[in-house]
């Protein structure tokens, strides 16, 4: 479907690498545009398990170019990890993965100071980010003195940026209590070593993408993280530093919003959180720790337990505005098919009124209670349906009441981490 873009609904890991891998084959372009490292994208092929973190998940499809736009932030060995890994699986990257020299580069001083300032509460809690140095790399990227970007570790100066930028480093880590020595040099010797490897997957990207979508090719967008994430937008300070909903495909890949046709959300029928910050559905039972295990829902990136908890309409009504999705993937209904009752959040009640809007202050988000409508489990394994006539009726009650209430149709829905396991229920997917 010409072009379209496939976005996170909720905080991240909605199962967006799968959704991504399997629309591929009728796209001709896949980019990634924003984030980092922080994202772990999963495609499952039969035995075979891929974990992604830069590189789109159109890899497997051969023949279809995987773009790393320029508002992604590349972290060198992490990148060539993946690619030596794919290679070694017997994926062909060389010929199908091009990544923009507009992209900044993550350095181990931004590590260092994202690891510094985890440390240090907002409100308490922490931010309890990945740790991939996403924060600082952004934060210099927008400070512009400080930031290296891939073209310019091609050029004479490369030496001396990292000479004077560890200079000036070194001394705010030591002021932040890090004391990890950065040594100019070596950085400067290791990431020449990394320039020259990713030198045959660079590329200039954003003419390729107006040349590409003027001369009428399929471009499929993949977001990283989800829209609560979004730096702007998303759950303030507990969010990623780049616009991870809707909005963030423009910025980052280059592509004005003209060309955008379609857009896809990711959610999954409950939802999920790595990291702090408020979540008002959250399950601290037994009931949570149920849909931990049945989900296995432990970071990709990470390995961190994820916080789980009911589908919370409030949420994903409002992110589907944000990013002007046509419809939804549901995921993980194979998940809920072992709870007797499942309930979804329906709205909010916030100083004992009830609103149905989204707050756009974490303290409100704190204190709001969430109102929940229970609706009777279906208990049948649904892991082999594959039409959606065949879901228990109470199932399908689900599905229903989910795209009623977020106000979308829901377009897939998944059953099991396998392509086999998804029901297109919009056929001009
Ligand atoms: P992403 O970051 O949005 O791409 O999602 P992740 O890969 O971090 O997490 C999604 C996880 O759920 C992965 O382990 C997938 O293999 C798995 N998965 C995807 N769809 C389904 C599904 O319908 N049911 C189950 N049980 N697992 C799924
Ligand atoms: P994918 O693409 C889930 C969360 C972190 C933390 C916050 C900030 O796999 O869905 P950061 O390292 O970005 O500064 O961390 O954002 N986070 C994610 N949570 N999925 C992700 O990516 C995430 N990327 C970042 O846990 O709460
Ligand atoms: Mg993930």
């Amino acid at each position: 479907m010409a072009v379209t873009s496939v976005i996170g609904l909720q905080w991240g890991d909605e199962a967006k690498g799968k959704i991504v891998d399997l629309l591929t084959s009728r796209f001709d372009i896949v980019v990634r545009y924003q984030g980092g490292a922080n994202a772990g994208h999963t495609v499952v092929v039969g035995d075979q398990v891929y974990k992604l973190h830069h590189i789109p998940s159109g890899i497997l499809n051969r023949g279809v170019v995987n773009i790393v736009a320029p508002g992604v932030v590349l972290n060198p060995p992490t990148i060539l990890k993946e690619i030596d890994s794919l290679l070694e699986r017997g994926i062909p990257v060389a010929e199908n993965l091009k990544i923009s020299d507009r992209v900044h580069v993550v350095f181990p001083w931004h590590i260092a100071e994202d690891r510094a300032i985890n440390a240090a509460l907002v409100g308490g809690e922490s931010i309890g980010t990945t740790l991939r140095g996403i924060g600082p790399c952004y934060r210099d990227k927008y400070g512009r003195s400080n930031a290296i970007r891939l073209g310019d570790m091609y050029r004479p100066d490369f030496r001396e940026k990292v000479a004077s930028i560890v200079a000036l480093k070194s001394r705010l880590l030591s002021q932040l209590g890090d004391n990890e020595d950065l040594d100019a040099e070596a950085i400067y010797e290791e990431f020449s070593g990394y320039a020259e490897r990713l030198r045959p997957y660079v590329a200039e990207t954003t003419h390729y993408l107006h040349d590409a979508l003027e001369a009428g090719k399929n471009v499929l967008f993949e977001g990283a993280q989800g829209s609560l994430l979004d730096i702007d937008h998303g759950t303030f300070p507990f969010v990623t530093s780049s616009n991870s909903s809707g909005v963030g495909v423009c910025g980052g890949s280059g592509v004005p919003p003209r060309w955008i046709q379609r857009v896809l959300g990711v959610a999954k029928a409950y939802t999920t959180r790595v990291g702090g910050g408020p979540f008002p559905t959250e399950l601290h039972d037994e009931t949570g720790q149920r849909i931990r295990d049945l989900g296995r829902e432990y970071g990709t990136t990470t390995g961190r337990p994820r916080r789980c908890g009911w589908f919370d309409a409030v949420a994903v009504r409002y992110t589907v505005r944000l990013g002007g999705v046509d419809g939804l993937a549901i995921m993980m209904m194979d998940v809920l098919s072992h709870l007797p009752e499942i309930n979804i959040c329906v709205a909010y009640e916030l100083n004992g009124q009830r609103i149905d809007r989204f707050p756009g202050h974490v303290d409100d988000l704190r204190l709001v209670k969430p109102i929940l409508e229970t609706l009777p489990g279906w208990q049948t394994d649904v892991s082999q349906v594959r039409r959606i006539e065949d879901f228990p009726a109470g199932a399908r009650r689900y599905l229903d009441r989910v795209a009623e209430l977020v106000g979308r149709p829901v377009d897939v829905v998944s059953v099991g981490p396998d392509r086999e396991q998804t029901i297109f229920a919009d056929s001009t997917l």
